[in-house]
Formats: structure tokens, C-alpha cells, sequence
């Protein structure tokens, strides 16, 4: 494993199957500095392609998932700096990986934390969470997905809303709007992802990559050509091993679908 000095890696769960990567910058809550999430993008994708994992945590402290992109680093930025520097272009790290990627959000998810949040496949909250988009506050707006992934998530008013008052939300509200699907002690919230990516872990790792694909899909393509995907795609899992676990099941539908 390579060392790392903003996140820390490790493998829990059954058999080692689900794959954890903490966010480690305590002292800044987390702040999502250029070398950390350079550091999240290679820990994710090192799990990514380890044979044995099969799903992948991301979490912070219990006070802090994330308290936003680093102000520290943005302050003296002008716009050259920005536009002839893609500034953070590569962000987007954790939506390259394969695998079902869960956020475990303790604490502050604020920014930049809350659009890394999104950019993950499944969010668990703690109690103490607080989701928000405050960059309003600063005289600026979301860089990396808030405007768009928030709203796909909670939809347009309620998006809205948060970008332009800064306000953040807290657990229950996140889970009552969707952008979470549970909330739990903040001391229990990592075990409960850990469960969760055993429960995923049971399944076909390929066959979960080809469907975590397809549901992503409805947020970048339009229905008539997601629901075209979906029906190539579920064609494809015919062609792998997995499907011979349907066929044992069902014996008529295998011998049906073998003269094919
Ligand atoms: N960047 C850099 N440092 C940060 C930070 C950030 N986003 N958030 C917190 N820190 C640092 C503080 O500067 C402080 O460091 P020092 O002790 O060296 O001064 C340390 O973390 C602890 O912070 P506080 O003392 O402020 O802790 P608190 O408990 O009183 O408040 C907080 C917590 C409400 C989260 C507050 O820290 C805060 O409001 N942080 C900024 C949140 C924010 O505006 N995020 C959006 C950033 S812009 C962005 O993300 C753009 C984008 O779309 C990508």
C-alpha cells in the first residue's frame, strides 16, 4: 500500500471485503486540500481494482466528514488562476471507481465535503451530520457538483434554497429529502457502512459495477436512452458466469435461455 499523509486505508468487514478510506486533516476539518484529494483518488482507486473488495467507505472524524475546499488554498486565487489552472478539475475522483462507493458522513459536510459526499454512491448519515452548500457566505458559489448533483438529489427548491441562503441541513432533513438513506449513532455509523458493503459483497462484484453503471446513468442520460443502456447492459450480464446462478435456480429459464 502506498503512505499516505492526509488519508488512512484499511479493510474491514467479512473476508476483508469492504474497502475504508478516512479522511485524516483533523486540525482543518478535514479541508479538502489539492494533495488530499489527490490522496482520495489514489486510495479509492487502489480499492477499486484490489480483486478483494467490494465496496469502498469514505468517511471523515466525527466532527468533520469534510469542512469544504481549503479556503487557505483558494484565497489568493484570481480568475487566471483558476481558469488557466483548472482549478479543481480531478476532484472527481471517487465517481471513476467501479465499485459501490459509501459516504459515511459524521459531523460538517460543508462544500466542498458536501459535494465529495455526492459524488459517492450511497449516503449514511450520523447523527450529528450537517450537510450545506455556505459558499454563498464567501462570495462565491459551489465548484464541484453542489448546484447540480444537489439537485438531482433533493430537487430544485430545496437545492436552491440551501445554495443561496448557505444554510446547511441536518441528518433527519437529509434523509427525509433522499440525499441520505439512513441516519445512526455517530460511534456506530462506520460499522453500519460496514454491514452495508458485506451486504454488497454477497453479491456478483461484476454484476454490481455493470448496475451501479446503469443507475448512474439516470443522472446523465435522458430516459429513453438510459432505459436503451439499462436494456443493453442487462443483456451483457447474460454473458457472465453469474447468470449460471439463475439458471440453477431456475431450471426451465436456463435450459431455455442455454438454446439461445
Ligand atoms: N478550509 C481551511 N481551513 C478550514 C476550513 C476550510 N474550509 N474549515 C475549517 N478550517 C480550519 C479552521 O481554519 C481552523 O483552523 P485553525 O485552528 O488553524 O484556525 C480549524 O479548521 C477549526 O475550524 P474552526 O475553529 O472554525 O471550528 P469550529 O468548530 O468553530 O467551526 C465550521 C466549524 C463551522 C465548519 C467552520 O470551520 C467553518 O465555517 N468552516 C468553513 C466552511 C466553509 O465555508 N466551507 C466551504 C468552503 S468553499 C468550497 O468548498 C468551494 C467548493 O465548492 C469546492
Amino acid at each position: 500500500c502506498p503512505s499516505y499523509e492526509y488519508v488512512t486505508v484499511e479493510k474491514r468487514g467479512e473476508g476483508s471485503c469492504v474497502g475504508l478510506v478516512t479522511l485524516n486533516r483533523p486540525k482543518a476539518l478535514n479541508a479538502l486540500c489539492d494533495g488530499l484529494m489527490k490522496e482520495v483518488e489514489a486510495a479509492m482507486l487502489t480499492l477499486d481494482k484490489d480483486p478483494g473488495v467490494a465496496a469502498i467507505i469514505l468517511t471523515g472524524s466525527e466532527k468533520a466528514f469534510a469542512a469544504g475546499a481549503d479556503i487557505k488554498e483558494m484565497q489568493n486565487k484570481d480568475f487566471v488562476d483558476c481558469y488557466m489552472g483548472n482549478f479543481l478539475e480531478g476532484w472527481d475522483g471517487v465517481t471513476k471507481c467501479k465499485k459501490p462507493v459509501i459516504a459515511a458522513v459524521n459531523g460538517y459536510a460543508l462544500g466542498g465535503g458536501c459535494e465529495l459526499a455526492m459524488m459517492c454512491d450511497i449516503i449514511l448519515a450520523g447523527e450529528k451530520a450537517r450537510f450545506g452548500q455556505p459558499e454563498i457566505a464567501l462570495g462565491t458559489i459551489p465548484g464541484a457538483g453542489g448546484t447540480q448533483r444537489l439537485t438531482r438529489a433533493v430537487g430544485k427548491s430545496r437545492a436552491m434554497q440551501m445554495c443561496v441562503t448557505g444554510d446547511p441541513i441536518n441528518a433527519q432533513q437529509a434523509k427525509d429529502w433522499g440525499l441520505a438513506t439512513s441516519v445512526h449513532p455517530p460511534d456506530q455509523l462506520v460499522a453500519e457502512a460496514v454491514k452495508l458493503g458485506e451486504r454488497i459483497g454477497q453479491h456478483s462484484k461484476l454484476v454490481v459495477a455493470i448496475c451501479k453503471e446503469s443507475v448512474n446513468n439516470a443522472q446523465e442520460l435522458s430516459l429513453h436512452e438510459g432505459l436503451h443502456v439499462e436494456k443493453r447492459l442487462f443483456y451483457t450480464t447474460f454473458a457472465t458466469v453469474s447468470i449460471f446462478s439463475i439458471r440453477t435456480l431456475f431450471t426451465s429459464f436456463g435450459q431455455k435461455n442455454n438454446s439461445i
